[in-house]
């Protein structure tokens, strides 16, 4: 325990020394990816798995068709997917169509949480779930290939399993539904322990069965989605010169501490790794906060939404739905210029929220890679 405490120290101190690297944009190369996630990178894996009923109106941006993301277009994988070159994800549940794994296979689904599901959980395919699919699929994958190697067409060779980036996106949905009855920053601190455990658990797995190159997404600044602030709102004392919320902005920034420190804890523990620490909340905070630099008009108000501003967003009239509120028949319909929105549903980004993020990410400004040596950042 103590070596660990001291490679840990000096890895932090390798952290802060590492500050003068001049920062270059990430160029990514791998032959495909795996991710793990939520709603942030679902690509249709909860509309597939749970013929869950989206909005159409999702895709009316970007895809024309039924995209199964929570987004009017792409989303933060979809624009790194491009910028490596590689085709969309498709979901790991999509059963029609003949969906090509070649390079790649996505598990994240919308609603997901580290903390495994239950039978009150509105989604089963919590993070543990999702690493039994990814572990299903690669044993399915290798058996396959050695009777026919013709099938590379569509899954991926063997070799990419070790030179793939496995990327994670959750605990969004653990600290959102925690909020509801965690008052003290000590229960808050108590419980993303527990969460970190079993994100470092999986990593660990992934790492035993040969996956090298991680990235890690953050957790955005919660407080500031409209549905976070419509529901926790009525007190002026926790809300921010932004008008976001600070007891849910305080949780992300608990929970993203301590996922950085695992990240290092996890890269003290396999020596192989490569991992990148991608700073999202920085990223979303700065365009939240300065929305009309960036061209856009509307930081905290929903696109598609009812009730007006400031935040035109209506817990019992979710995007696409048409209501009877007392007699009053109301529905909630899309803006006209979506790329004026951060906010796409509520609780979703929008695509032009999504593009600002991944080409901020892609200039290397936000992400921290201990072993490539460029720490931007400290935190
Ligand atoms: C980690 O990244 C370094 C630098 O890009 C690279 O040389 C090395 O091969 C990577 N390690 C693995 C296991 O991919
Ligand atoms: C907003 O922009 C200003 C000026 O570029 C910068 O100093 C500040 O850090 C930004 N806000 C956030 C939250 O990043
Ligand atoms: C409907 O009317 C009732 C009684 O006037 C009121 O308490 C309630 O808030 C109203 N609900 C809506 C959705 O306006
Ligand atoms: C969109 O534009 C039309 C025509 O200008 C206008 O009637 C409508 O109210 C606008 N809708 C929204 C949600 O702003
Ligand atoms: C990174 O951030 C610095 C400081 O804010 C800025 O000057 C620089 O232009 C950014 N680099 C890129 C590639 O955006």
């Amino acid at each position: 325990m103590a070596s660990l405490y001291i490679i840990h120290s000096l890895l932090k101190l390798a952290f802060l020394c590492s500050f003068w690297h001049i920062i270059t944009p990430l160029s990514l190369t791998y032959p495909a990816v795996f991710n793990f996630g939520d709603s942030n990178s679902d690509t249709g894996g909860l509309v597939a798995g749970k013929g869950f009923p989206l909005s159409r109106l999702n895709g009316q941006t970007y895809f024309h068709e039924f995209s199964g993301r929570f987004c009017d277009g792409r989303l933060i994988i979809d624009f790194l997917m491009e910028a490596m070159e590689l085709p969309y994800m498709n979901p790991y549940l999509e059963s029609v169509g003949s969906p090509s794994f070649q390079t790649g296979c996505n598990f994240a689904t919308g609603g997901a949480t580290v903390q495994p599901a239950n039978a009150d959980s509105m989604n089963p395919f919590s993070f543990n779930l999702q690493l039994f699919q990814f572990f299903r699929f690669k044993k399915r994958v290798l058996a396959l290939l050695s009777k026919d190697k013709e099938l590379e067409k569509y899954l991926p060779a063997e070799d990419h399993f070790k030179k793939a980036l496995y990327m994670f996106d959750i605990g969004q949905n653990d600290i959102d539904g925690a909020m509801y009855f965690l008052t003290s920053e000590k229960q808050v601190i108590d419980s993303v322990y527990k969460l970190m455990l079993d994100l470092n658990y999986g990593m660990k797995k992934l790492y035993d069965a040969g996956a090298r190159n991680f990235w890690v997404h953050n957790t955005g600044p919660l407080g500031c989605l409209p549905r976070i602030i419509a529901t926790f709102g009525k007190d002026p004392s926790n809300i921010d010169e932004h008008g976001c919320i600070v007891s849910h902005n305080k949780a992300a920034t608990i929970f993203n501490q301590k996922l950085r420190d695992i990240c290092l804890q996890f890269l003290a523990q396999s020596p192989e790794a490569n991992i990148t620490y991608v700073d999202i909340y920085s990223i979303k905070l700065n365009l939240i906060s300065n929305s009309s630099l960036y061209g856009f008009q509307k930081p905290i108000a929903a696109c598609c939404g009812y009730g007006g501003p400031p935040l035109n967003f209506d817990n019992r009239v979710p995007c696409g739905v048409t209501k009877d509120l007392n007699g009053t028949i109301v529905t909630a319909n899309p803006c006209n210029n979506t790329a004026e929105y951060i906010n796409w549903d509520g609780t979703h980004y929008t695509e032009a929220a999504n593009r600002f993020v991944a080409d901020q990410i892609l200039t290397g400004n936000y992400t921290d890679s201990p072993h490539l040596g460029t720490t931007p950042f400290v935190n």
